[in-house]
């Protein structure tokens, strides 16, 4: 059984919905969570905004809550996705060989190959940002759903 994990600083604005868009694309034969590099959200729900527009493409993402990365996650999951390169370095510093380092990718390098994009944290931000957030996020999944649907 494939498991993948999305990883961002606080769990509660991209990874959640990264979680949320992968688990929609894929049947439960996948697992699928998300993690963040930070403890500051250990316990909570994904911020209202990732709710919101999860909720507006019909994903449910509230049975969601907060946790930080562990170095566990490393024997746990086949695949670690980071959003953004602060969180690819945050988890690679974590990493005790060369296949720990092997699983960690950004996700946007599923889309745009060898760019190191972003995804922006839309948590000081708008609305706006958590649509565009949304909407990069389902790109990548969408790429990533069909590499492991071959
Ligand atoms: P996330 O956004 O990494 O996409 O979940 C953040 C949420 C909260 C904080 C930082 C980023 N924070 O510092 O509390």
């Amino acid at each position: 059984m494939t498991k993948i994990l999305m990883v961002c600083l606080g769990n509660i604005c991209r990874s959640p919905l990264a979680e949320g868009i992968l688990r929609d694309k894929l049947s439960n034969d996948f697992i699928i969570d998300s993690a963040g590099t930070g403890n500051y959200h250990i316990g909570d729900l994904p911020d209202k905004r990732s709710i919101k527009v999860a909720e507006k493409y019909g994903i449910d993402i509230t049975n969601q809550r907060g946790r930080q990365f562990s170095v566990s996650d490393f024997d746990t999951f086949d695949f670690i996705y980071t959003m953004d390169n602060s969180n690819f370095k945050n988890v690679v510093k974590l990493a005790r060989n060369e296949n720990d380092i092997a699983k960690v990718k950004l996700i946007l390098n599923e889309v745009y190959s060898n760019q190191n994009y972003d995804v922006p944290d839309p948590y000081h931000h708008s609305t706006q940002g958590f649509e565009n957030v949304f909407k990069m996020l389902d790109e990548a999944c969408e790429v990533i759903a069909s590499k492991l649907l071959i």
